[in-house]
């Protein structure tokens, strides 16, 4: 017996969800000093990878809503980005993302600051938050071709780490970037596991409630990590790892550009 089900009521359903969505979001990269995010607005990068938006993790039934990055060309929901993981708010359409004394800010629905970009910057230029399309937010000076990035979300990532950014040990302030995986999924503030790159030999631990080490890397022949055999040459990523007196990095990027991909630092370690 033939029972397929008429796929329109599905379809249609996706098409409100999607204009909703457009009529509702600034449809543009960039959030200019003058402008500001609030409710269901949302920012998608130039080539419409990514988008930068309020989400409630998981199936949670709790008002708990994050502002927080995902793929837009990935059918299942996969966030990459978080901003305010420790402190969501419960009425999305009074808090507001805007730029505010040299910072990007996001407030909560009292208009109380929830997170920052926290520069004491002195910039007096009109400042702009453009999203690029590797799933980089960058802070800049909006009247200044230079370029120069005041502040860029690939420094502080939150679970994942997309091709392209640093997982690096900065020996000027000795900080490292770590990746700090869930609490559970219904609650992105940070859990117990946490991976950083070694300071003194070129190999990633990943770390048990802060301290404890919990699995290694091996350290960076050239082309793979020792103790992950499983990484072949010339697969999917193309690792380079930089070590000079002010900093020491892996970073990397896909052999092929179309493929989607991404490392997490998961909630069970
Ligand atoms: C916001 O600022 C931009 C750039 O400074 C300007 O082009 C635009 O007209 C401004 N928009 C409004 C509504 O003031
Ligand atoms: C949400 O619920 C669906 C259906 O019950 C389930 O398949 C999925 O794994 C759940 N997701 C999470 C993150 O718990
Ligand atoms: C906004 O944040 C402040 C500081 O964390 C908090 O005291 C206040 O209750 C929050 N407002 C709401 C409506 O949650
Ligand atoms: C910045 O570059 C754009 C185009 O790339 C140009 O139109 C604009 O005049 C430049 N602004 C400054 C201040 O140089
Ligand atoms: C790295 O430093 C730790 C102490 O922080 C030391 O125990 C370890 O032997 C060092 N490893 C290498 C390869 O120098
Ligand atoms: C993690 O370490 C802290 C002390 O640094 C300890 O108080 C806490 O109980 C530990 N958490 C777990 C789950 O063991
Ligand atoms: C790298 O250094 C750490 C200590 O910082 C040590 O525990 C680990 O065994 C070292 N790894 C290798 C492969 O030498
Ligand atoms: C691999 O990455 C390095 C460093 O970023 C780059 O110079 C090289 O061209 C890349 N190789 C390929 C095949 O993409
Ligand atoms: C890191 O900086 C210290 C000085 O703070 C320097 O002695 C050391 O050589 C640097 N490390 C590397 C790998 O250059
Ligand atoms: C390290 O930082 C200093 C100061 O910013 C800079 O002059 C130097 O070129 C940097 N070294 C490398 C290898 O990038
Ligand atoms: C990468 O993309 C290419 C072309 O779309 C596809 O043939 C290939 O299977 C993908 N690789 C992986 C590992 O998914």
């Amino acid at each position: 017996m033939d029972n397929k089900k008429n796929p329109w009521p599905v379809l249609s359903f996706f098409f409100i969800c999607l204009s909703l969505n457009n009529h509702l979001s600034l449809g543009a990269d960039t959030i200019s000093a003058n402008q500001s995010l609030s409710g269901d607005q949302t920012i998608v990068s130039k080539g419409g990878n990514f988008e930068l938006g309020f989400f409630k993790p998981g199936n949670s039934s709790r008002s708990n809503y994050y502002r927080g990055m995902r793929y837009m060309k990935v059918s299942l929901r996969t966030i990459v980005w978080v901003a305010n993981r420790e402190t969501p708010v419960s009425d999305k359409s009074s808090s507001v993302l805007r730029i505010s004394d040299g910072n990007l800010v996001l407030f909560n629905e009292s208009q109380i600051t929830i997170w920052s970009t926290n520069l004491c910057s002195t910039s007096s230029g009109l400042l702009e938050a453009v999203f690029l399309d590797n799933g980089n937010l960058v802070l800049r000076d909006g009247s200044d071709n230079s370029s120069k990035l005041l502040w860029q979300s690939f420094d502080k990532p939150t679970h994942t780490w997309l091709p392209g950014a640093k997982m690096a040990y900065n020996n000027r302030t000795k900080q490292n970037v770590r990746l700090i995986s869930w609490k559970n999924s219904e609650d992105p503030a940070p859990g117990l596991f946490a991976l950083e790159l070694q300071q003194n030999n070129s190999s990633y631990i990943i770390l048990w409630n802060k301290s404890v080490p919990y699995w290694n890397s091996g350290p960076w022949d050239g082309n793979i990590f020792s103790w992950v055999p499983e990484m072949r040459v010339n697969y999917i990523y193309n690792f380079s790892y930089v070590s000079n007196e002010n900093e020491s990095y892996f970073t990397y990027s896909l052999y092929n550009p179309s493929n989607i991909s991404r490392f997490v630092m998961d909630i069970s370690g």
